[in-house]
């Protein structure tokens, strides 16, 4: 619904500054003794741009690119246009040719106009962003932009301070298409950081949300590489005779069922993922960082537990990547919870739920009569 409304009272645009040289990168090759500098956002830009292609309601994508490759054919709805001295002027670039575009017949020029602004050198855009964007747009947001707070420590002159209240801004960031291009028309030849900037700069309030630190702006040549780290992890808990367990698997509660006998809740499919992200990361089994013999492990929230190894986890630099847990028990039937599973997992470990895969195995009364096992495969994948 919110969607179908945005197209109905929103026009939607996106400006993809793409016209750097890339120079800290160095992708290139050498060419009798020149090195040849391919700027680093060609390879990303049309992966880019099908990601914004593919939101159906976006109605014109517009890159600035350098200056010699503008010529690259048009589409209904990507453009091209020659990229200035510096970001902020290929950015204003970008913005007039919307502008144009607005003011064709079919631009609907009377339409609430709202731009995303996308730099070329972030591949991991995600939707999850772009469609908050939108949607806080639509509700009549200014200017609203993604931020993550370092994982390093932080020192501003000579002395620690906290590092949630530093925050490192990202794109893509959202505007009202007519404030910003004014702004940058305004504020021209000015270097700025980027564009929400300029709003500062007039006094007009930025909106803050959470950023993702997997977009990270690719700037030096090992930007590219990462480290993967896998895990896998193990865990089996007995039924419960006591009327009073509840059954707990993955965070959710499974009601009219036996729970499983444990000192903590006994997720027994959280347990087995703890383990697979501790074994990832080297750093031993659950029983080691939650004894059972602790008092905050009686009845403990195993969900909380898997949080902290998450955090952990994003403090070493590694998020998931990908996550496969296999719940083997005959008794419940594991599809009928397996969506809520699967949101409650990604949502706990801050991640998609198209990287999380679960599944039920029954064993046909041979193995898992008595209680539930649960093993799982996690892929960690360094962000730093
Ligand atoms: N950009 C642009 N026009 C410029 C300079 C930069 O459109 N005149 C774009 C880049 O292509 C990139 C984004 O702005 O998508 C952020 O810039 P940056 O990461 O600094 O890229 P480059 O300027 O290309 O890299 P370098 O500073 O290392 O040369
Ligand atoms: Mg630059």
């Amino acid at each position: 619904m919110g969607n179908f409304y945005a197209c109905v009272v929103m026009s939607r645009y996106v400006v993809i500054p793409a016209a750097g040289s890339g120079t800290r990168f160095r992708a290139g090759f050498e060419n009798n003794g020149n090195a040849e500098v391919l700027p680093k956002q060609f390879l990303f830009l049309s992966y880019i741009i099908q990601f914004f292609a593919d939101d159906g309601y976006v109605d014109g994508i517009v890159c600035a690119v350098p200056r010699g490759i503008d010529f690259l054919p048009q589409t209904q709805k990507v453009y091209f246009v020659c990229g200035g001295g510096n970001r902020q002027a290929s950015v204003c670039n970008a913005l007039e040719k919307v502008d144009e575009i607005r003011r064709r017949p079919s631009g609907e020029f009377d339409k609430k106009c709202s731009v995303l602004i996308h730099d070329a050198a972030r591949p991991h855009i995600s939707k999850e962003i772009v469609s908050k964007l939108w949607e806080l747009l639509e509700n009549g947001e200014n200017a609203v932009i993604p931020a993550v707070s370092p994982v390093d420590s932080v020192i501003v002159d000579g002395s620690y301070i906290d590092r949630n209240s530093v925050k490192l801004i990202q794109t893509p960031q959202g505007f009202d298409f007519d404030m910003i291009y004014e702004l940058h028309k305004k504020y021209a030849g000015r270097e700025e950081p980027d564009d929400a900037s300029l709003c500062r700069l007039e006094g007009i309030d930025v909106s803050i949300i959470e950023g993702d630190i997997r977009n990270k702006k690719v700037t030096y040549g090992g930007d590219l590489s990462h480290t993967i780290r896998t895990g896998f992890g193990f865990d089996s808990h007995q039924f419960s005779d006591d009327p009073s367990r509840q059954l707990k698997l993955c965070g959710i509660c499974i009601e009219n069922h036996r729970g499983l006998i444990g000192v903590s809740d006994a997720d027994v499919a959280i347990h087995s993922v703890i383990d697979a992200m501790l074994g990832a990361l080297a750093m031993g089994g659950i029983g080691e960082h939650f004894p059972e013999s602790s008092s905050s492990s009686v009845n403990a929230d195993s969900a909380k537990f898997l949080a902290q190894i998450n955090s952990i986890a994003a403090g070493k630099g590694f998020v998931v990547s990908n996550l496969d847990v296999t719940i083997i028990c005959d008794s419940p039937e594991i599809r009928k919870y397996k969506d809520r599973m699967t949101q409650r997992i990604a949502s706990i470990l801050e991640t998609e739920i198209e990287n999380i895969n679960i599944k039920g195995k029954t064993t046909e009364g041979t193995i898992a009569k008595d209680g539930i096992i649960a093993m799982a495969n996690v892929l960690l994948t360094s962000v730093a």
